[in-house]
């Protein structure tokens, strides 16, 4: 290829629930190309959520493959890898061969829904709660590893003889792309398995012991931001590229928003959506089922989060396109819902794998209130994008009970907040500025922030903040009596939503 001269870059993979990014960042934080490929979901089952492990790891070598030739970039000019993923998914493999022994099964997969239950039954909510910080569900990885063992012949016993890994996507990418030499993870992947004390930093013997899970087949647990090894892989032409960044991707975004400051708040509306504000050095435990977590861990340092799951976001847009077939593409979700005229409200409660936060009602399933003669297409997008407010409202309520900051600005990222529609909404239905922010590629730029820091492409936060560009206000513009009026019949929506059980 005709490469160009020598620059230096960091590259960052952002390996979200249906797609896998990578992007090449120099040093001013310009993105200088992105390779897209998105990966297949598999519905087995009603409720159940899985991908295919190596379909995820080919996604990934043709993303890095893509952006380096298209950008004609030699491997030599990359300083650093950071990776960012989905949280949460759960993926066991072979030591030896590196086959996963299951499909990897997805964070919004409720297939563990009845061990959840389990352990809240055998009063263990309590004491996972304060060690982890998270609400027993089945969303996170600990009932999914029970799962794999339970499920695959003879998983238990060899996870026992120690020839199982046990990763989330994070740590099965970098065992990957260090041709098996490293199983870690960082701490805030490791904060969202459900089986990490995030106070003592450390695996829970305990909680490891009450779902017999071996602690052989877990990964060490790093900070986000140091070489953990080294690219062993034909995609770098032999070139040993340092791996030097691992960050959840919720957590990615919160840092590529800089939202470092405790009580800044930001919300990512990509298949679900993730408000999360930053709680600073302490762990703040939620009395109204927020979710703590750990945010980071750089410099030494962990930063802790308050964080509001919300299960179904952009979801619910690929749902209306694919499923429902009613736009042709999920960009028109925005003109479908400009064009919708009728003030009889609709109100769709995308509650497909349940309710997370505030709620976490794993039985509830998915509604539409409000139909009448009149009611057409546009009118259901419509209430489709204000779900997704709704539900940002909902969390941020909550987080305000909880820690009694009153937010005065909420960041917004991610795929569907390029929908001014959505974004508009959402200040309006929160009385709040929400700020958009000016690149798409929050995520990235949060791995891209932890791997560059690695290697001293950047030197601290400081040279990070220089070259952060702000992005677009949208500003509250509804009045009260419709605030009010329209937030109620939402509440009233999610009620009913919940008292259906069939
Ligand atoms: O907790 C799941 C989350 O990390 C998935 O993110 O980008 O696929 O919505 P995303």
């Amino acid at each position: 290829m005709g490469l160009k001269q020598p620059e230096n870059y960091v590259l960052a993979i952002d390996q979200g629930t249906s797609s896998t990014r990578a992007l090449i960042f120099d040093h001013t934080g310009r993105k200088v190309i992105e390779g897209y490929k998105e990966v297949p979901q598999y519905y087995p089952h009603p409720g159940w959520v899985e991908s295919d492990a190596n379909e995820i790891w080919n996604s990934v070598l043709s993303v890095i493959a893509s952006a380096l030739i298209d950008a004609s970039i030699h491997p030599e000019n990359i300083e650093a890898i950071g990776i960012s993923s989905q949280r949460e998914t759960t993926i066991v493999w072979d030591k030896t061969t590196g086959e996963p022994i299951y499909h990897a099964i997805g964070w919004q997969s409720q297939q563990t829904a009845s061990l959840a239950k389990e352990l809240v039954a055998a009063g263990r909510a309590e004491t996972i709660k304060e060690k982890t910080g998270l609400v027993v569900d089945a969303y996170f990885s600990a009932t999914k590893v029970r799962w794999v063992l339970d499920h695959v012949p003879g998983a238990q016993e060899r996870a026992e003889r120690g020839e199982l890994l046990f990763g989330t996507v994070d740590s099965w990418l970098a065992w990957k792309l260090s041709g098996g030499n490293i199983h870690v993870t960082d701490y805030s992947n490791a904060s969202r398995t459900m089986l990490f004390n995030i106070h003592t930093l450390q695996w829970d013997a305990e909680i490891l012991q009450w779902l017999n899970i071996p602690v052989a087949m877990l990964p060490e647990v790093k900070s986000s931001s140091e070489v953990y090894g080294v690219t062993q892989n034909f995609q770098f032409y032999g070139v040993e590229v340092p791996i030097a960044g691992i960050i959840g991707d919720q957590s990615a975004a919160l840092l590529g928003q800089l939202a470092l400051t405790p009580g800044t708040v930001k919300n990512t509306y990509g298949d679900g959506a993730f408000v999360v504000m930053n709680t600073g050095h302490e762990p703040q435990l939620s009395k109204h089922n927020l979710l703590t977590t750990i945010a980071y861990g750089l410099d030494g340092e962990i930063t802790y989060a308050l964080e509001g799951s919300i299960l179904v976001a952009g979801t619910a847009l690929a749902w209306l396109h694919e499923s429902m077939q009613i736009i042709s593409n999920v960009p028109e979700s925005r003109q479908a819902a400009m064009a919708s005229i009728n003030n009889d409200e609709v109100y769709v409660v995308p509650a497909f794998n349940g309710l997370g936060a505030p709620y976490w009602d794993p039985d509830a399933k998915g509604a539409v209130f409000g139909l009448t003669r009149g009611t057409n297409r546009n009118d259901f997008v419509k209430a489709t994008l204000q779900s997704i407010a709704y539900q940002t409202r909902d969390v941020l309520r909550t987080m305000k009970q909880d820690t009694g900051i009153e937010i005065s600005e909420l960041m917004a990222d991610g795929g569907a907040s390029r929908n001014r529609y959505l974004m508009q909404f959402q200040a309006d239905i929160i009385n709040t500025p929400v700020r958009r922010a000016a690149d798409e590629e929050t995520t990235a730029m949060g791995a891209a922030i932890v791997a560059g820091l690695a290697v001293g492409f950047w030197q601290n936060l400081d040279e990070v903040k220089a070259i952060h560009n702000d992005g677009r206000l949208f500003t509250p513009d509804m009045p009260e009596d419709r605030r009010q009026q329209l937030y109620a019949g939402w509440q009233q929506a999610v009620a009913a939503t919940r008292a259906f059980k069939p």
